[in-house]
């Protein structure tokens, strides 16, 4: 079985109470769940961390066994240079996901450290862009 881990970063623990326009107003765990009913044949793991660092040690911890991982690194995703060294030091495959389209918004959020190396970038399409990532993997 495939095992794939959907990480979730800063601000993504308030899914369902953060800016509900934007993000929608389904919470994350509930959401996971129907996920891993969906895909029954895949091993399916969610870590959420509001820290940098934590961000990185769970791609370290995982990032030479597991078989992908589907990355929402939230705002680090225009800052961090440190998540973009750890996605290139790992074997594990990561596929950046957004749940807004990041391109619609503020033009700070158009530039990602993480995209160059990832395999791909989904985003636009609310919860679903985590399936879609998910899918990717498959
Ligand atoms: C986000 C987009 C980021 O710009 C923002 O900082 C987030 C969420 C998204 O899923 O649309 O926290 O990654």
């Amino acid at each position: 079985m495939k095992k794939i881990l959907i990480l979730n970063g800063p601000n993504l623990n308030l899914l369902g109470v953060r800016e509900k326009s934007i993000y929608g107003d389904q919470d994350f765990l509930t959401y996971f769940d129907t996920l891993k009913s969906r895909y029954d044949a895949v091993e399916l793991f969610y870590f959420q961390s509001n820290h940098e660092g934590g961000i990185i040690d769970k791609l370290h911890e995982i990032g030479f066994s597991y078989d992908g991982v589907v990355l929402n690194a939230g705002a680090y995703t225009h800052t961090s240079v440190a998540i973009a060294d750890a996605i290139a030091a790992i074997n594990t495959p990561v596929v950046e996901v957004h749940i807004s389209n990041v391109h619609k918004r503020e033009s700070f959020r158009h530039h990602s450290y993480l995209s160059s190396v990832c395999v791909g970038v989904i985003c636009g399409f609310g919860l679903d862009s985590y399936r879609l990532g998910l899918e990717s993997f498959l």
